[in-house]
């Protein structure tokens, strides 16, 4: 396994995942949370990294809203009034502001180590995320993407708990596996609405992420639609060449 969180964390992908996380929590309230991927849970920053396309761009957000929380929420991971984020917060560390019982994966020794410290509370499992995968109040399935098969994984797993609510994140570099992943779901029978945001032209190919999705299956529709309707608020602070776009999908 050589992916390592860390050097991502913070970044637009991370914004815009947890940015939806919060959302959902907040409307959805369960009282069972299973992440198949939860990483470190906080993570440390150094003085430059993925974060400054990524939580810098809206440190000094003010404008309220489901973006002014998630700021917020961010900013209690530093010290007040700090210039910048010292540490980010993880999806399980957000979700633990909200969910009592989390069941969380890690497959690495050392961030699930790092996990437990996080949160000491949470039932931290050191195994393969997507094959013990059992119906909660919420799922969130995080594959690093590394490798071709976690996309077919994903969907495979997200099949196996057809009624459960489920956020799936995925990376957008090009359309062509994203698209096939969402026909795949509907292949197996998961429906949803699929949201992406894109913070640099397609035509633009480079190492990072050119923007990423969020499928929302058995979600409340508000939920999604909350999401949407902070695009226009992260689409400006997150794109890298003066130009953003969105895109949703019913499927
Ligand atoms: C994208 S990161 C998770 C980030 C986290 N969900 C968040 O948003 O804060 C992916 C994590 O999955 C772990 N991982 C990779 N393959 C895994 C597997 N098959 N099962 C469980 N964890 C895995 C990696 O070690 C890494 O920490």
């Amino acid at each position: 396994m050589d992916y390592a969180h860390a050097r991502h964390a913070g970044n637009a992908g991370d914004v815009f995942k947890h940015v939806a996380l919060l959302a959902v929590l907040q409307e959805l309230k369960p009282a069972s949370y299973v992440e198949t991927h939860a990483g470190d849970g906080l993570y440390p920053l150094g003085s430059a990294g993925e974060w400054g396309d990524g939580i810098q761009r809206l440190w000094n957000y003010s404008e309220g809203g489901l973006v002014g929380r998630y700021v917020d929420l961010a900013r209690s991971f530093s010290q007040p009034g700090a210039a910048r984020p010292e540490a980010y917060p993880g999806s399980p560390l957000l979700a633990s502001r909200f969910v009592e019982k989390q069941l969380l994966y890690e497959i690495d020794r050392q961030a699930a180590s790092v996990l437990r410290r996080a949160l000491p509370n949470a039932d931290v499992r050191v195994e393969d995320g997507l094959a013990p995968l059992a119906p909660a109040d919420l799922v969130l399935i995080d594959p690093p993407y590394a490798q071709k098969q976690e996309w077919t994984d994903a969907a495979r797993a997200a099949a196996r708990i057809p009624d459960t609510p489920l956020l799936l994140w995925y990376p957008i570099k090009a359309l062509t596996r994203p698209r096939a992943l969402i026909s795949e779901l509907a292949r197996l029978g998961i429906h949803g609405t699929a949201v992406e945001l894109h913070w640099t032209p397609l035509r633009l190919k480079r190492e990072r992420l050119n923007g990423s999705g969020l499928v929302f299956s058995h979600i409340p529709k508000r939920a999604v639609s909350a999401v949407c309707a902070v695009l226009p608020a992260l689409g400006p602070a997150l794109q890298t060449h003066g130009e953003w776009g969105s895109v949703v999908i019913g499927f």
